[in-house]
């Protein structure tokens, strides 16, 4: 027999033998592929694929699961969906750790997770919606996690940047929050990294675009809802209870832009040009720089949206799609703890995903 196992051959070996763990996968898109990609790599092996989902179709055969053409062949071929036969598949194994991993960004499934926790499954997921939506929702996730079912949550900030996980330790020792300050969106980063006021804004969006740094409809990148979300995550993390309306966010849209379908606005990205030009020039004059920086204070005033700052600022010193999250607490007083790199990405956003899978066993 050959020693070496191609990585098909691989895999239905691996779906006969025991694994400690079972999981089903929600979302097959650009992470969901990146995470099945990373389980037919020998750090994964004590997973085991149960089913996996795309918004239309599902899958829970283990020889089609095991097959590295999955993610296409969901697109055309698969069970109608069905989250209680994806469950039942997770039910039908004696693995003692059995988890839903949601890689959507679908609200419907988040609203779910609560009810999965309660029901004895983990969860893990790159999805916001939950943590970072409606309070109500949020309080019933903590409400559901008494019940002894892990939330894995990694993702869902930083693209697995250890910005949560140290919040979560600090405030475990005693520490407390004083404020937090950064920049969240691996887009917005690039865009304000570059922007020197030698192109206009719509040419470095285009371009932020087409290298697929931004959402295909970049209003929900400019929007600075998604950078609100992570910022409600990290308050709550650090016992900021929240309300979404009481983040204060600026939006990088026009009124005027705001309705129209997406091919319209692509089509007047110049809209944007100029006054984003005056807000430069102004910041230029004074000697300082434009970032798209969240903040949260002391007495849990929270704010997202454009923001001059002195050209010596942490926010300056960014590259790429960098994230930045600067810490001040009771014992990180004097200098901030700061935590800065890729904060987007498949592989990494994948891997903060099978992180916190592993982390279950
Ligand atoms: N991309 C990144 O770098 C990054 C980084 C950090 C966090 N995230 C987060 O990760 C999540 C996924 O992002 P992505 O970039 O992978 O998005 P994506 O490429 O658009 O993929 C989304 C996937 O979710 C599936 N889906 C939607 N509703 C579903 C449902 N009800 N049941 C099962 N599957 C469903 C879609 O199915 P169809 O294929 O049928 O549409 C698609 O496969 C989002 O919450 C995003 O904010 C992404």
């Amino acid at each position: 027999m050959s020693a070496v196992l191609t990585s098909e051959a691989a895999n239905v070996s691996k779906a006969q033998a025991p694994s400690s763990i079972v999981a089903v996968l929600l979302g097959t898109g650009v992470v969901g592929g990146a995470f099945l990609k990373l389980l037919n790599t020998p750090a994964a092996s004590s997973i085991r694929l149960v089913g996996a989902a795309n918004s239309r179709r599902q899958q829970t055969q283990a020889e089609q699961l095991a097959d590295r053409s999955l993610r296409e062949k969901l697109k055309i071929n698969g069970d109608a969906r069905n989250d209680a036969s994806l469950l039942a598949a997770l039910d039908a194994n004696e693995a003692s750790v059995k988890v839903i991993i949601d890689a959507t960004a679908c609200g419907t499934l988040a609203s779910r997770h609560a009810e999965w926790l309660e029901r004895g499954y983990h969860v893990v997921t790159a999805n916001k919606s939950l943590a970072g939506g409606d309070l109500p929702g949020w309080r019933a996730l903590q409400a559901a996690l008494a019940s002894g079912g892990r939330y894995g949550d990694s993702a869902t900030v930083g693209a697995g940047l250890p910005v949560i996980s140290t919040l979560r330790r600090l405030r475990h020792c005693g520490d407390a929050l004083l404020t937090l300050e950064g920049v969240f969106s691996g887009s917005l980063s690039y865009l304000f990294n570059q922007y020197d006021g030698s192109q206009p804004f719509s040419a470095l969006l285009r371009r932020a675009r087409e290298l697929g740094y931004t959402e295909p409809d970049p209003r929900s990148d400019l929007s600075g809802e998604d950078v609100a979300r992570k910022l409600l995550i990290l308050a709550r993390c650090a016992g900021f209870a929240l309300r979404p309306d009481e983040v204060e966010v600026e939006s990088l849209v026009p009124d005027n832009l705001r309705g129209v379908d997406v091919a319209a606005f692509l089509s007047r990205l110049e809209e944007l040009d100029e006054p984003l030009a005056a807000r430069f020039a102004e910041a230029k004059a004074r000697g300082g720089a434009l970032r798209f920086l969240a903040r949260l204070n002391q007495r849990g005033r929270a704010r997202v949206g454009l923001v001059e700052v002195p050209a010596n600022h942490p926010a300056t010193r960014l590259y790429g799609t960098d994230n930045q999250f600067a810490l001040s607490t009771t014992r990180y007083n004097t200098q901030p703890l700061v935590i800065q790199g890729p904060g987007a990405g498949p592989e990494v956003t994948a891997q903060a995903l099978l992180g916190d899978v592993l982390a279950l066993a």
